[in-house]
């Protein structure tokens, strides 16, 4: 087996999608763009679509750690497998730089995984500058909405893409979590993609939400340092602690590793016929996968009364309860 690529910045584990059940070249051929792609969720999106064999093009605007995800991919999968392309999703002229680079590494863009969200817009309405709420609809909901115009009419074209979105089964923020700003912004983009489901229909153009739900390895020491706050962007003090044991689930803690999401994300782009115009949450994928999640054999050991179970898609609606039901399946 070759050996593990390790980061120094990445919080990465090896990528292991043959134990879920993936196969290497399942997609082979596409070209994808993830945004928010050099963290967390995103890249794990990345290094599980690059693992399936499609190309990918990382879009982020921490320049650092999305120079590191290109190498690491590289260095996993094989030279120009990935492309960094440095991207505030909010500005359009960095839209259209990503797609012009894409396209002039690729050749073509098949796969718009729209993934960045800036986590710390999280505060509650009364209490956030309303600066908070435009970056959020900057970020999720126009930033998604100027990437579907440069990426989508060529797919419409050639009668083959899939769209997706990272979305969130809050619907609206629960009291203790406080995070009307970001629920707003997520909700807005789901709004714009799940409509779009529409616009494309019988076009050969997929589109479905995956809703990643406590996918992370929180390990803040290794994370990348977040980008500072612009003047007037500072989250407000009084926002509370989320932990997800305040719901009464003391095996979750948030804590799907990002590679497993990969594996959720390659399953659910082979299956985006099916999901078109809906929206599947992660525990879902990884039942209709029959993924053995978590990996006994190679997770990392939880603290006592943490254990992790997997959770169906039931206690993830009431666990937040006031939500609403999630996507239709
Ligand atoms: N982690 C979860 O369990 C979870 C649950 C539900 C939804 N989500 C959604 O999944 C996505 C990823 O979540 P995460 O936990 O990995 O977040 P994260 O904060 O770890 O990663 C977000 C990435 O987006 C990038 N980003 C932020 N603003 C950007 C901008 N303007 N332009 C380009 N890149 C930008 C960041 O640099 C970072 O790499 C988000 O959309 C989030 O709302 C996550």
């Amino acid at each position: 087996m070759a050996t593990p690529v390790t980061s120094t910045i990445l919080n990465i584990e090896p990528i292991d999608l043959e134990y879920a059940g993936l196969k290497k070249d399942s997609l082979k051929g596409e070209v994808a763009v993830v945004t928010g792609g050099a963290s967390n969720v995103g890249l794990g999106y990345a290094r599980a679509i690059a693992w399936a064999g499609a190309k990918v093009v990382v879009a982020d605007f921490n320049a650092e750690a999305g120079a590191e995800t290109e190498r690491v991919i590289n260095a996993e999968i094989g030279p120009d497998t990935a492309l960094f392309v440095k991207t505030d999703v909010t500005k359009e002229e960095d839209i259209k730089n990503l797609a012009a680079k894409a396209f002039a590494k690729f050749g073509k863009v098949d796969l718009l995984i729209n993934n960045a969200m800036n986590m710390r817009l999280n505060g509650p309405i009364l209490s956030s500058p309303i600066s908070d709420l435009d970056q959020s609809y900057a970020i999720s909901g126009r930033g998604v909405a100027m990437a579907i115009k440069e990426f989508v009419p060529a797919m419409v074209e050639r009668g083959h893409g899939v769209v997706t979105y990272s979305a969130t089964q809050f619907h609206y923020a629960p009291p203790m979590v406080g995070g009307t700003i970001y629920c707003a912004g997520k909700a807005a983009a789901t709004s714009v993609v799940m409509s779009l489901a529409n616009e494309v229909k019988d076009k050969g153009v997929y589109v479905f939400c995956l809703t990643p739900a406590g996918v992370g390895r929180f390990d803040f020491s290794k994370m990348p340092p977040p980008p500072p706050p612009e003047p007037g962007q500072e989250p407000p003090k009084d926002m509370p602690k989320f932990d997800m044991s305040m719901f009464g689930m003391p095996g979750f803690h948030g804590m799907i590793p990002p590679e497993a999401g990969g594996a959720a994300m390659v399953y659910s782009l082979l299956h985006a016929q099916e999901l078109h115009g809906s929206g599947i949450i992660i525990s879902d994928a990884f039942t209709a996968m029959n993924f053995p999640y978590p990996n006994q054999a190679t997770a990392p050991k939880p603290a006592p009364g943490m254990e992790m179970h997997r959770l169906s898609d039931m206690e993830l609606t009431m666990a937040f309860c006031t939500m609403g039901s999630g996507f239709a399946k």
